[in-house]
């Protein structure tokens, strides 16, 4: 088997790979030639950590693999990232272990795909303003693969650590864009495109900051508990998910089903608007929110990307 380091990822595997094989994975699910294990995602009670797997089995590729990670707090003030992820490899023929990736550049990568991928289909095409929630690991990342997608002239940066939000504010400054420090209604009420991605575990934007025809993309619930918006406004939106059983038990929406005023029956795959299958926003006014849980397959798409590059070049380290 083969190892492939955090280094080599971040050398090898760009952005637009990882987008679009996100892409065909949200196709391949919507047409069921791929499916996704059920998570496991638990909170450790040590370092403040969860933990857990995310795995599944495309019959294109094929491709079997699970990613074990998540995310640890306190990381950040040792100098390395809160999520931390190691995604494993198999070979289909015979379930051996072909390659163990690390997955937390990767990570960023196909997250930041997901919510890009959202954009691209439900944002309206004269969303001019973006505002992102969290100025944490994932933000960076989910601002370069939005900027290209829309001609956004103004970003907003909330974040409840205003040096957090400076610092990403600053990355993404230059002349031919404005870039504020905003509070969370601020960026709510003023934003086009809105990306929440925190760790909260109660809604911080609140449904009336929302405008008709803003898109939300809500990254960072993606387990039990953890909530960014209020409920209502999962209500009014019309809501689009990567999988409905882990956006009803781990996702933004898991609040909103639990309360009884959504159910599976109103959410809709966004593999089958990616696939023409669903016609997307439709109404210019409506709200459009995509709930993002990540996917197993979405890792594993962008680990054999990265596996395919490293031994292209011949870094990939061989394991005997
Ligand atoms: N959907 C997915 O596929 C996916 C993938 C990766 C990460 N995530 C989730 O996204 C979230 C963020 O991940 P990260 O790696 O950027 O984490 P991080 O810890 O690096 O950053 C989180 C940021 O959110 C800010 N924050 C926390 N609570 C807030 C609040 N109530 N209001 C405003 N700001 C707040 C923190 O100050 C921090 O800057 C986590 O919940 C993570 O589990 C989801």
């Amino acid at each position: 088997m083969y190892y492939v380091s955090e280094d080599m990822v971040i050398d090898l595997v760009d952005q637009s790979s990882v987008t679009e094989a996100v892409a065909a994975v949200y196709v391949a699910m919507a047409s069921g030639s791929g499916w996704n294990f059920p998570v496991v995602r638990e909170r450790l009670g040590y370092a403040d950590a969860i933990f857990g797997f995310k795995s599944g089995f495309t019959a294109d590729g094929p491709r079997l693999g699970v990613k074990a990670g998540g995310l640890w707090p306190g990381n950040r003030a040792l100098g390395i990232a809160n999520h931390q992820s190691t995604i494993l490899l198999f070979d289909c023929e015979t379930g051996s272990p072909s390659a163990l990736v690390r997955g937390t550049h990767l990570t960023a990568l196909r997250t930041a795909a997901a919510s890009a991928i959202s954009i691209r289909h439900l944002a309206r095409a004269d969303a001019r303003t973006i505002g992102i929630l969290g100025a944490g690991g994932q933000s960076a990342f989910q601002l370069q693969a939005a900027l290209p997608l829309r001609n956004f002239q103004t970003i907003y940066v909330a974040d409840q650590d205003a040096a957090l939000a400076e610092a990403l504010a600053e990355r993404f400054r230059s002349e031919s864009r404005t870039v504020r420090v905003a509070g969370a209604e601020e960026m709510a009420r003023r934003s086009d495109v809105i990306i929440t991605v925190t760790p909260s575990y109660k809604p911080v934007i609140e449904a009336a900051w929302v405008r008709p025809g803003t898109h939300l993309a809500c990254m960072g619930a993606d387990t039990r508990g953890k909530q960014e918006v209020e409920t209502e406004l999962v209500a009014r939106a019309n809501v689009f998910v990567d999988d409905v059983a882990q956006a009803c038990t781990i996702g933004e929406c898991q609040h909103a089903v639990a309360a009884g005023i959504v159910s599976e029956t109103d959410l809709h795959l966004i593999g089958n608007v990616v696939r023409g299958d669903h016609p997307g926003r439709g109404n210019p006014e409506a709200i459009t929110l995509f709930d993002s849980t990540g996917v197993g397959l979405q890792d594993i798409a962008a680990a054999n990307i990265a596996l395919e590059l490293a031994r292209a070049s011949g870094r990939a380290v061989h394991l005997d």
